[in-house]
């Protein structure tokens, strides 16, 4: 799917910002909605009730639809690179809308919020997490509709059986009682971001999976305070963490126990415990959406840390394939892999999709990134030849299958830069430049205190002290922004920040892209660019501007890194002193090269997107929407925050649903052109 046509101009007319519990979208246009939390996988499952009651969602629509991409059928059901009509699409269910431990909306009486959790309210929280793979279809003359009885559809869950692919397969720290051999793990969780290998294959990232474990106080010297207390704490389990659903007090089966991460076993290797388990999660996985009966590989040589999306560089014959990634925390890090092997165009078709994603995936070179005052910057390959993580006392690493494993140490260990949470990134199809939405981070400080606040540096400039122009207006970096890389394909980058969210309303010393009220957005999280028109597409899940608009979808022409300007930005320190910070802005946006395209409704994060390769229909998710409703108010749909999309005409019910819409234009022109 090569771009040729250039970028298209944006062709509807900006709508404005929004607080109504329904989708709006821009004149012309029209949505459907067609695959919602709960909805049936196969003939044999009920229809969806909506009260509670339901089970069974091990074949059902997952929760939190979130990343999303295109699979094309021909007519007679085989994959194809051109179909426009016929479709799979492959989703993540990232997570659940909760409230003290319980996904109340899918309970009746609203779930147990206290530990021990019952089994039965469990059992639906694993099915409701992971991965589905789901047919669409567009009937000549109708309307788009998901295949409910399709035999391409399926889910996978937080129990579903994937194997380990890559350095870390085999490797001592991923021996499970489930897997001694540490080749299998159980089970994929908060998946956030997706990818779409070139050989058509989804690659999903495993996000924040470290809160649902918890971790006994006493664990670290049962482990002796050994090298994996070190690391455990790196990723944000110290002993004495809760998990964020108790999931493991449901009962003894290893199902629930799994979720507590500790060491209580007497094996040498931890094949009589569950001490492993969390280093089964923080991957990139892949899976092949065309067969169901394919067992999906963590692809472990992209790196363990909370992945986003993982988008490919520009794709050329002979050449490596490059994936970009991040990672989504606060102070976290940009990182690329690298292929050894070069691009093989036959691949794009090959019949054992999986066997072409271990010749590129397995096997290559990490990076991490870091960013340098003067706009470049270079890429430091994680490997133990790498003098920085040799001589790293710290943690020592033993092998790749270590940094593999525990890539946040080696992004330590290398000196990377230390960014304001990099969600997804997408590669622009005609210059090749990198996008990073970076959404917020409310730990960049002009004043930073104790060990996790950083001063602002110059790809993440902004941190706001004494500036409150509205009530919402949070510290540090609120409205986030949107970097750009130029790639030199080897070990050096440019780079420049493309956006900056803000309100419009805001000073100019805030508002550093000029954002006016048609366009004017606040914590970017989902970005790609349409292979049809080249457009590039923003979606934001916010929470300081949400006073003001719902999370929305916006449509972009960006220009290249280098079109803007270098500007210093001054903080006033508490100490009297100034802060100055050298950053790059890219060229003001425009009337014409940015554009308010949907809003969503109440309380939901806008995410996912994919397309027909004719760019005529657009696909995108509608998140969690009505997620700050009280628990105590399950009773009362009046009072909760959002009926979507039960008062758009999808039933039945009145609790909210994520659920995935496609949009299409009334003429039947490509979105957005
Ligand atoms: Fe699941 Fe960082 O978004
Ligand atoms: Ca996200
Ligand atoms: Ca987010
Ligand atoms: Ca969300």
């Amino acid at each position: 799917a090569d771009h040729k046509a250039g970028v298209s101009k944006l062709g509807f007319k900006a709508i404005g910002k929004s607080l109504a519990d329904k989708v709006v979208v821009a004149d012309g246009y029209t949505y459907t909605i067609i695959y919602a939390l709960g909805d049936p996988l196969n003939a044999s499952t009920p229809a969806y009730k909506n009260d509670g009651t339901d089970t069974d969602y091990e074949n059902r629509a997952g929760d939190h639809h979130d990343g999303m991409e295109w699979f094309g059928l021909s007519g007679d059901g085989k994959p194809s690179w051109t179909a426009t009509e016929r479709g799979l699409l492959g989703m993540n269910h990232e997570a659940t809308t909760d409230s003290k431990l319980s996904s109340f909306f899918l309970h009746a009486d609203g779930g147990k919020m206290s530990l021990p959790r019952p089994a039965s309210e469990v059992d639906k929280e694993l099915a409701i997490h992971g991965v589905s793979v789901v047919e669409v279809r567009k009937a000549r003359g109708s309307k788009w509709a998901y295949v409910p009885a399709s035999p391409f559809n399926f889910r996978l869950t937080t129990q579903t059986e994937l194997e380990i692919a890559g350095p870390a397969r085999g490797d001592a720290q991923l021996v499970t009682k489930y897997s001694p051999d540490a080749l299998r793990a159980r089970g994929t969780l908060n998946n956030c971001g997706t990818g779409r290998t070139p050989w058509g294959t989804l690659l999903t990232g495993e996000e924040n999976w470290n809160g649902y474990f918890a971790r006994a106080k006493g664990d670290d010297a049962a482990r002796g305070n050994d090298k994996s207390v070190f690391a455990l704490k790196r990723y944000g389990r110290a002993e004495g963490s809760a998990s964020r659903h108790g999931w493991e007090s449901a009962g003894n089966e290893d199902k629930y126990v799994r979720w507590s991460n500790n060491k209580t076993g007497t094996s040498a290797d931890g094949s009589d415990d569950y001490r492993n388990e969390m280093n089964t999660f923080g991957y990139v996985v892949e899976i092949d959406p065309y067969d169901r009966t394919k067992k999906a590989k963590k692809r472990t040589a992209l790196g363990r840390f909370a992945h986003e999306s993982a988008a490919f560089g520009k794709v050329a014959a002979g050449q490596p394939l490059t994936v970009y990634m991040g990672d989504d925390a606060r102070n976290e890090y940009i990182y690329k892999f690298v292929s050894n092997a070069n691009w093989n165009p036959a691949d794009a078709n090959a019949a054992d999709r999986l066997a072409v994603g271990a010749k590129y995936l397995d096997d290559g070179k990490l990076f991490v990134a870091r960013f340098n005052a003067d706009g470049t910057g270079e890429w430091l390959e994680l490997n133990t030849s790498n003098p920085a993580l040799a001589g790293y006392s710290a943690y020592r690493f033993a092998n790749q299958a270590d940094i593999c494993i525990n890539t946040r140490i080696a992004g330590d260990a290398a000196g990377a830069t230390k960014m304001d949470r990099p969600e997804w990134c997408a590669v622009h199809p005609v210059t090749g430049e990198v996008y990073y939405t970076l959404t917020n981070n409310n730990n960049r400080s002009v004043n930073p205190s104790g060990t996790s606040q950083l001063a602002p540096d110059s790809a993440n400039p902004r941190a706001y002290t004494d500036v409150k122009d509205t009530a919402t207006l949070q510290s540090g970096n609120p409205n986030g922004h949107i970097l750009r890389i130029r790639d030199d394909g080897n070990n050096r980058l440019s780079w420049d920040v493309y956006l900056f969210g803000a309100e419009a309303g805001a000073p100019r010393s805030i508002n550093l892209s000029g954002l006016t009220p048609d366009q004017d957005f606040s914590s970017p999280d989902g970005i790609a660019f349409s292979q049809a028109t080249g457009i590039c597409w923003i979606q934001t899940d916010d929470s300081a501007y949400t006073d003001v608009s719902n999370c929305m979808l916006l449509a972009a022409t960006p220009g290249k890194v280098g079109d803007g300007e270098k500007k210093t930005l001054s903080y006033k320190k508490a100490d009297g002193s100034t802060l100055s910070v050298d950053t790059f802005v890219g060229a003001q946006a425009t009337d014409k090269t940015l554009k308010r395209f949907l809003v969503g409704p109440v309380d939901c994060e806008i995410t996912g997107l994919c397309e027909t390769p004719d760019g005529k229909a657009l696909f995108i998710n509608i998140q969690h929407p009505g997620e700050t409703t009280s628990p105590a108010n399950i009773a009362d749909p009046a009072k909760y925050t959002s009926q979507w999309p039960a008062n758009a005409g999808y039933g039945p019910g009145k609790r909210p649903r994520s659920a995935t819409i496609v949009i299409t234009k009334k003429d039947g022109g490509r979105i957005g052109s």
